[in-house]
C-alpha cells in the first residue's frame, strides 16, 4: 500500500517561503533575469537545460516567477514587473499600478503622511504610496507574501519608505498613523465572494476600523449596492482605460459623496444629488457613459452638461441630445437611423451601405452581438456602429458613427 503523507500546511508554506529566499540570492537572481524574454511554450526545455547547471528546486521556482511576472505586466507595466517578485494569489488580487498611483496621490492631496496599508499583499498600492512619499507600514498575515511584498520593496528602493510587518490585521495598533487603507481579500477556495461579510477581515471590520484613524480608505467591490454605503463615506469608482476596477469607500472626505474617476486621465466627477433625466426622442448624437459613472449613479450629472441631455428609455444608462458636446464622462456617437429593431432590416441596410466593419453596442437587449454580427455577414469598405438598446420601452437599433469622425 502507497503511503500518503498528511497535509501539512506549515510545513507547505515554509518549503514555499525557502523555496522564494532561494531565488533572492545572487544565484537565484542571476538564473531569474536570464527567463525575462523566455517563451512559455518552451518551457520544458528550458528547464532541463537550466537544471544541468542549478538545482531543480531553484529552476522550477525561477521558471514559476517568470511566468508571474509575465502576467504582472499588464498590472505593473514591464519596468517594474520584470523587478518585482509575485505569488499567484499575489498579481492576481494586487492592484493595477494606474490606480494605485491615484489614490496614493489622493491620499498625498489629503496631506497624508503615514498610512497603515493592512492587508499589503505583495505590495501594489504600498510601493504606489512610498512612491507618493508616504510612509507605510504594510501588514500582510500570509508569511510568503509578507516576504514578496518586502522583497518587492527593496526591489524598488522604496525600503526606507515600506515597514512589512506579518501579523492579523485585527491585533494591529494603527495609532500614530494619518490613515488606514484596507484591501481586503475577496477571493476564498471557491473563487470570488460577493458577501462582503465573508471578506477577510470582514467589510464590517475593515469599516470600524476606518472609523478609528482620521482618514481611510477600503477597496470594494464596484459592484457594491449603494443601500451598503455608510452614511459617513464617500464612495468613489475607478475606471481605467474604460472598465471599471474598483469601488473605494473613503472616510475623512466628504461624507455621502458619490464619485467617478476615468483613468488614465484622472477626470473625477462628484454627484450633484440631481434627479434621474426625463427621457427624449433619439436626438442627432448619443452618449454612452464610462462604466464608473454608471456604477457611481451619476449619469444625471453628465446629461446636464450635455444642453438638452435625456435618456432613452427610463431604464437605460444611454443620454440623448441634438448638441455636441465634448465631456471625459461619455463617448459620443452621431446617430443616422433610429429603427425599431428587426434582423431582417438591418441586414438589408448593411448589405445596401457596404458595411464591412461595424462596432455592435447593447444595452438593454437580448440580442447577441457576435451572433448578431455573423448573421449580418459584413462585407464592404465601410464601417458604422450599431447600437441595441430600447428605446421609450420597445426593442430598437440605432446606427451611426463615432461623433466628430
Ligand atoms: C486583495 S489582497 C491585497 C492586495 C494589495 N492591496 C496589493 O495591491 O498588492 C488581500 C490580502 O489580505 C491578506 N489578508 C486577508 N485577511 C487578513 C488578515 N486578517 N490579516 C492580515 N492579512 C490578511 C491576504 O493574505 C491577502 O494578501
Amino acid at each position: 500500500m502507497r503511503h500518503v503523507p498528511a497535509p501539512n500546511p506549515a510545513a507547505d508554506a515554509a518549503e514555499a517561503t525557502a523555496a522564494f529566499t532561494a531565488l533572492l540570492t545572487d544565484e537565484g537572481r542571476a538564473l531569474l533575469d536570464g527567463l525575462r524574454d523566455h517563451d512559455p511554450a518552451q518551457e520544458l526545455a528550458t528547464a532541463t537545460r537550466l537544471r544541468r547547471e542549478h538545482p531543480a528546486a531553484l529552476v522550477s521556482a525561477a521558471l514559476g516567477q517568470a511566468r508571474l511576472r509575465q502576467r504582472a505586466v499588464a498590472k505593473f507595466g514591464a519596468q517594474d514587473a520584470y523587478r518585482m517578485f509575485f505569488t499567484p494569489n499575489g498579481v492576481e488580487q494586487s492592484t493595477r499600478a494606474s490606480v494605485a498611483t491615484y489614490r496614493a496621490r489622493r491620499f498625498e492631496a489629503l496631506g497624508v503622511r503615514r498610512v497603515a496599508d493592512l492587508c499589503c499583499g505583495i505590495g501594489g498600492d504600498a510601493i504606489a504610496l512610498a512612491r507618493a512619499g508616504i510612509f507605510v507600514l504594510a501588514v500582510d498575515r500570509d508569511p510568503l507574501t509578507c516576504e514578496v511584498a518586502r522583497a518587492n520593496a527593496e526591489a524598488l528602493g522604496l525600503s526606507d519608505l515600506i515597514e512589512v510587518r506579518c501579523a492579523d490585521v485585527t491585533e494591529v495598533d494603527t495609532s500614530g498613523y494619518d490613515a488606514v487603507f484596507v484591501d481586503p481579500a475577496r477571493r476564498g477556495g471557491r473563487g470570488r465572494i460577493f458577501d462582503p461579510e465573508a471578506y477577510s477581515p470582514p467589510l464590517s471590520w475593515a469599516i470600524e476600523a476606518a472609523r478609528t484613524a482620521p482618514r481611510a480608505a477600503l477597496k470594494i467591490a464596484p459592484g457594491v449596492p449603494h443601500e451598503a454605503v455608510p452614511d459617513d463615506a464617500e464612495a468613489e469608482w475607478i475606471s481605467d482605460g474604460g472598465d471599471v476596477k474598483e469601488a473605494v469607500l473613503w472616510f475623512g472626505t466628504t461624507p455621502g459623496a458619490r464619485r467617478a474617476t476615468l483613468l488614465p486621465s484622472g477626470a473625477s466627477l462628484v454627484g450633484r444629488g440631481l434627479p434621474d433625466p426625463a427621457v427624449r426622442p433619439v436626438g442627432r448624437y448619443l452618449y454612452e457613459p464610462d462604466g464608473a459613472v454608471i456604477r457611481a449613479h451619476l449619469v444625471a450629472e453628465v446629461a446636464a452638461e450635455l444642453g438638452e441631455g435625456g435618456l432613452v428609455d427610463e431604464t437605460i444608462a444611454y443620454v440623448t441630445s441634438d448638441e455636441l458636446r465634448p465631456t471625459d464622462y461619455a463617448a459620443a456617437y452621431e446617430i443616422t437611423d433610429v429603427l425599431p429593431f428587426n434582423l431582417k432590416r438591418l441586414k438589408a441596410i448593411v448589405r445596401e451601405r457596404g458595411i464591412g466593419v461595424a462596432v455592435i453596442k447593447k444595452r438593454g437587449s437580448a440580442v447577441e452581438p457576435e451572433e448578431l454580427r455573423r448573421k449580418l455577414k459584413l462585407a464592404g469598405p465601410n464601417s458604422c456602429v450599431i447600437v441595441l438598446t430600447r428605446v421609450a420601452g420597445a426593442p430598437a437599433m440605432l446606427l451611426g458613427r463615432p461623433a466628430g469622425a
